[in-house]
């Protein structure tokens, strides 16, 4: 069975580090492994509609933010089909038949449509699109036959939800789709990465972010004001790792070598941590490190990024082609559903001989 990637991202802001960590930097490792036949990298814009529907302007000014940060990240259109959702009707079509296979109910017992509920404040007042999403979501997956669905842990309940329908549809109709598998980040801590205030996690409505987008002054700005722990005032005082979001970070980020290039008195993570909770390791210190390591990933992705930058139309153009190549995949797969679903009436032959016996006199 051929090996077949499909993710995608909102289009609500710039990527920051938290996309890249949780998501981007193994999207990129797996689009060059060689491994796959294909990779579908999804702009998600009538996702992000379902609760922005009185928006639109931001998801489109974002489009071409997030498909920046997904060039700057090395993403290739040779590689990978780069796609805006929208612009595939037949994710809809098949949007609708699954909405015959899903309780209201179930969808209500989606951890994650529970939570961005209540994160909404939307009550009473969910719109029908946003309820529904993870329904669209199973139609943006199985549209692609995507077995590999790479995304970060919130997103569990949404393949298991699309897991669900393809099993529904395929009992009910007969096999015409592939059931997916998560692929989640492999380093605990890359799935949630915490906002520079130390708050849950990075997002955009709580201000906490480090964008990929970023200069090098702005970044040492942000890392500078971190949070680390509250309790470590003098150089001398024992501090605390344990929601230090600067060593959190450096979790995610931090390889042995980097020491040998930014902090030769130490050899380890474990060491500098010790010497921390020891006392006598200021947080301005590890602070510097943290920016030098943060800045060896973000410098080049920010050098590409301008270079794409100077050539919008161009940029574009690669999410049209990106589009027009989607279509015709989840094209495919609607006339297999259709087929299995029986509603293909004009091009099946045995239908319009056998109707026509029937009429016979
Ligand atoms: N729900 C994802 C997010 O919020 C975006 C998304 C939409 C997606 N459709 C998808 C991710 C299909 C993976 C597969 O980031």
């Amino acid at each position: 069975m051929a090996k077949i990637i499909l993710t995608g991202d909102r289009p609500t802001g710039r990527l920051h580090i938290g996309h890249y960590v949780g998501s981007l930097r193994e999207r990129v490792r797996l689009q060059n492994s060689g491994e796959y036949d294909k990779v579908f990298i999804m702009i998600a814009d009538a996702q992000a509609l379902t609760d922005n529907a009185d928006n639109p302007e931001k998801v489109r000014q974002n489009i071409i933010e997030v498909a920046l940060d997904y060039l700057a990240c090395g993403l290739d259109p040779e590689k990978s089909v780069i796609f805006i959702q929208s612009q595939i009707p037949q994710l809809y079509e098949l949007t609708a038949y699954y909405m015959n296979l899903v309780t209201v109910s179930r969808l209500q017992r989606n951890p994650t449509v529970k939570a961005e509920i209540q994160a909404r404040d939307f009550e009473a007042s969910i719109p029908v699109g946003f309820f529904t999403y993870p329904i669209s979501q199973a139609a943006d997956i199985t549209a692609f036959q995507a077995n590999t669905v790479p995304v970060g842990e919130d997103q569990m309940p949404m393949i298991e939800q699309t897991r669900e329908i393809v099993r529904k549809f395929n009992m009910t109709y007969g096999e015409a789709l592939t059931e997916p598998d998560i692929l989640l980040p492999s380093n605990e801590v890359c799935q949630r990465l915490p906002g520079i205030d130390g708050k849950a996690k990075m997002s955009k409505s709580l201000d906490n972010c480090i964008y990929l987008s970023e200069t090098a002054d702005e970044i040492k700005k942000k890392v500078m004001n971190m949070y680390t722990d509250p309790d470590h005032i003098r150089v001398a005082d024992p501090g605390k790792i344990e929601g230090n979001t600067v060593f959190t970070y450096l979790d995610a980020f931090c390889r042995k070598e980097h020491f040998g290039r930014y902090l030769p008195d130490y050899s380890s993570l474990d060491e500098l941590k010790e010497h921390y909770q020891r006392g006598g390791l200021g947080d301005v210190k590890v602070k510097k490190f943290l920016y030098a390591v943060l800045l060896e990933y973000l410098k080049p992705i920010r050098a590409r990024r301008t270079e794409f930058e100077k050539d919008i139309p161009a940029v574009y153009k690669m999410l049209e082609d990106g589009s027009r190549k989607a279509e015709a995949v989840a094209a495919q797969t609607l006339a297999a559903v259709k087929g299995a679903m029986r509603i293909n009436y004009f091009s099946d032959v045995n239908l319009i001989n056998e109707q026509a016996k029937r009429f016979k006199k």
